[in-house]
């Protein structure tokens, strides 16, 4: 009674569409091992790859699955390993991918009683631990792959969006620290309409250029007027990379989630490969180390 689990990173906002889109990365992650046993409860008995909490409390993976196991009045227990391959604060989703694999693991050992779309309620109160508001645009992609829309937070309505076929995303990661608190708090309380109406045309036009393969809709769609004029400011060498990226034909270029990283999006691999490169000597001048993922969206 044992699943091995591969909890996907993802990116967040996706340019304009700040905590309501999202898309999951296939190549870049982490893994857990669940283990069902007699005595109920959940207990982590293993982090390995990063220095987190095994107080089941405290980590994210363990309060999305107590959040499950209470919304089913289980006394079932589990014991979770969890591997991390992606960095807490690197901004693709780290908290985000413990808290949808241990939901997701759980849910296979008990026979599935619940719907992948239901298991992204349980994830989100797990991710509210770690960032103090219940996201759901991380845990919705890693939990139902490809990009997905968070309409409603409350009550959760989440939609699934289709993607192209030939759609990549080249992630960078420099390895400094931005907390996702920070980069929430840079962030202006109202917005004017002139600059809202931009983003709701944007946000409609990406989604309308997912279900239709129009990657040109997509590459005009791919702008953000209100987060990252803003959070950009605490990212050392982002417009260079942004420029770099663009310049080698990208659809377009952003901040993942809350940073640092930065994505950007291709039509094709070889495509990706361009952009990686261009994004790797942009970054030649800065003495920041990091590394580069390219990726299906899956
Ligand atoms: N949408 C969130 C943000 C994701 O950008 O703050 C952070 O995990």
């Amino acid at each position: 009674d044992t699943v091995r689990v591969f909890c996907p990173a993802t990116i967040a906002n996706i340019s304009c569409g700040f905590d309501v889109l999202g898309l999951c990365l296939d190549a870049v992650g982490d893994e857990m091992i669940i283990k069902k046993v007699d005595r109920p409860g959940v207990v982590i008995t293993k982090i390995t790859g990063q220095d987190l909490p095994l107080e089941t409390e405290k980590n994210v993976a363990g309060v999305a699955a107590l959040a499950m196991l209470n919304a089913l009045k289980s006394d079932a227990g589990f014991e979770i390993e969890i591997h991390k391959g992606i960095k807490a604060g690197s901004g693709i989703g780290s908290s985000a991918a413990s808290a949808a694999g241990a939901v997701f693991g759980i849910n296979k050992l008990l026979n599935e009683p619940f719907t992948k779309a239901e298991l992204v309620a349980f994830a989100a109160e797990g991710e509210k631990i770690a960032s103090g508001v219940a996201h759901a645009d991380n845990v919705a992609p890693a939990l139902l792959g490809g990009f997905t829309l968070v309409r409603s937070c409350d009550p959760l309505d989440v939609i699934a969006i289709p993607v192209p076929d030939e759609l990549m995303a080249v992630v960078i990661h420099p390895q400094i620290e931005v907390r996702t608190e920070d980069s929430r708090a840079v962030l202006k309380e109202n917005i004017p309409l002139k600059k809202a109406i931009v983003q709701w045309g944007n946000v409609g036009a990406l989604v309308a250029a997912l279900y239709s393969n129009d990657y040109e809709l997509l590459s005009r769609s791919l702008h953000d007027e209100i987060v990252e004029p803003h959070r950009s400011i605490l990212i050392p060498g982002f417009d260079k990379l942004k420029k770099a990226a663009l310049k080698a034909g990208a659809l377009g270029c952003g901040i993942s989630g809350s940073g640092p990283s930065i994505f950007a999006l291709t039509k094709g691999e070889t495509n990706a490969k361009e952009v990686a490169s261009a994004m790797k000597n942009a970054y030649a001048d800065f003495d920041i180390q990091h590394d580069i993922h390219i990726s299906k969206i899956n």
